[in-house]
């Protein structure tokens, strides 16, 4: 019962399993081809580096109203780029390739852009560009292996959610801090206005009780900003 050809085949795998120990985990019957599945896998790897490098810088850099929120978010990202890099290199490394590291170049195989952006609003706004651009290619990429190479497919499945979860929480932060610049530019605004009455006696003689008049418009706009809107 336990004679058959499917003992046959067991001692075959098993002998070409021997005879290729230099290969690792790449088996005959590995699906894809093997140059081009660890160059793509290279170019996703350089993605990563970049986009941990600039989530890094942005965590940094970002200042302004609810500042502290966005560097942990931005910090947050920095470390599952960072972790997306080492499970890639990992998996290049297992099919018998060289992760690049090397930091020349890094931009130009990377599919996403290194760009500082001058303000907070900026920095969401490329971090969610940069999201949406690794979405794109991983879907491509999991597509092409398919089948063919299930545990490097299943790899970038997991990677491709995470960046689904960075892009939403970037569209989130956008649309908080887009409101809150634009809320920000109207206190300093407000902020600029008094301190150059307080500096100008020429102004404060133009309209009749000037500071009262002043106090009751803080007074009004703070209570109920959405007004406005
Ligand atoms: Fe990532
Ligand atoms: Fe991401």
């Amino acid at each position: 019962m336990s004679q058959g050809p499917f003992v046959k085949d067991i001692e075959a795998i098993r002998r070409r399993a021997r005879e290729h120990l230099d290969k690792g985990a790449v088996t005959k019957n590995y699906g894809v081809d093997l140059e081009t599945a660890i160059k793509l896998l290279n170019e996703a790897l350089a993605t990563e580096i970049v986009c941990t490098l600039r989530y890094k810088y942005h965590a940094v850099m970002a200042t302004g109203i609810a500042s502290e929120s966005v560097k942990a978010e931005f910090t947050q990202h920095a470390t599952e780029e960072a972790l997306h890099a080492d499970w890639l290199a990992e998996r290049i490394n297992q099919l018998g390739g060289k992760p690049n590291m090397n930091p020349e170049g890094l931009l130009s195989r990377s599919t996403a852009e290194y760009v500082e952006g001058d303000t907070l609003v900026d920095m969401i706004r490329e971090n969610l560009v940069a999201e949406r651009i690794a979405i794109e290619v991983y879907r491509d990429m999991i597509a092409w292996f398919g089948d063919k190479d299930s545990t490097t497919r299943i790899m970038l499945e997991r990677i491709l959610e995470a960046e689904e979860e960075h892009a939403n929480d970037m569209h989130d932060l956008l649309e908080a801090h887009d409101v809150d610049q634009m809320e920000e530019l109207r206190a300093e605004g407000e902020r600029g206005a008094q301190a150059l009455e307080r500096s100008s006696p020429a102004i404060r003689q133009v309209p009749a009780g000037p500071v009262s008049g002043r106090a009751g418009g803080v007074a009004t706009s703070g209570n109920g900003p959405q007004s406005r809107h």
